[in-house]
């Protein structure tokens, strides 16, 4: 299956900042597939220009309610009508910050499924966690928790140590975790076809061929380089077609 880069933009830049990345981006002709998830006050600017080239879009959260009154959020279906197809559920940065439980992780994804857009669910251990040896733990519960049944989305795995701090997990532990998270997705969700697993924390153009090289890895979340076009193309130029 073909890798798939994504983009995390999270909570940076202006509506023209934005719009500049996404046109640097825009004739990128890389052979996996490409896709940003930019902050939701940004979307449309972002889809429209990025219309008629390879690179899709998504959002970073979406509420679990198809609509009514909830102040602040915004539902699967608004990220839809402003031009994304993927949303991204259960960021640690989420889970941490906005105490997101794998239920509700759960309830997103179901959400986003219903308004037709692709989950990518992301899961990870903390550094205290990993050093407890309970990683292997600590994701089978959140990956039983937050995939709903049926889920044919993709999963993101992002150590939680890993994130923004410059350390990458090392490609052994990348290669057993997602050994791991693939024969757990494939015993939760029987009969859905092979699901991607993303790696993300600390991807950059150096470290992208190795780890985008390891069996089991379908792709890249990336936060910190995604913010530059030139090194988000690089690690798109190091996945597999
Ligand atoms: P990072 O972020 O690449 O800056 O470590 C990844 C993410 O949080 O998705």
């Amino acid at each position: 299956m073909r890798q798939l880069i994504a983009g995390n933009w999270k909570m940076n830049g202006t509506t023209a900042e934005a719009a500049a990345l996404a046109r640097a981006l825009h004739t990128a002709a890389a052979g996996c597939d490409l896709l940003v998830c930019p902050p939701a006050t940004q979307l449309a600017a972002v889809a429209a220009a990025l219309a008629g080239s390879a690179v899709q879009v998504g959002g970073q959260d979406c509420s679990e309610s198809p609509c009514g009154a909830r102040t602040g959020d915004i539902s699967a279906s608004m990220l839809r009508d402003a031009g994304a197809s993927w949303v991204i559920l259960g960021h640690s940065e989420r889970r941490a910050e906005h105490h997101e439980s794998d239920a509700l992780v759960r309830s997103k994804a179901l959400a986003a499924m219903a308004a037709g857009l692709m989950p990518i669910i992301c899961v990870g251990e903390t550094e205290a966690q990993r050093d407890a040896g309970r990683q292997m733990d600590v994701v089978g519960t959140q990956l039983r928790g937050s995939l709903p049944d049926g889920f044919a989305g993709v999963v993101a795995y992002e150590p939680v140590w890993a994130i923004g701090s410059g350390k990458s997990a090392t490609q052994a532990d990348v290669e057993a975790m997602h050994a791991f998270i693939d024969s757990e997705v494939r015993r939760l969700c029987p009969g859905v076809e092979a699901v991607r697993v993303l790696y993300g924390g600390s991807v950059k153009p150096s470290n992208a061929a190795g780890l985008l090289a390891l069996p089991d890895v379908g792709g890249a979340l990336v936060g910190g380089a995604s913010l530059q076009a030139d090194e988000f193309l690089a690690i798109a130029a190091a996945a597999r077609a």
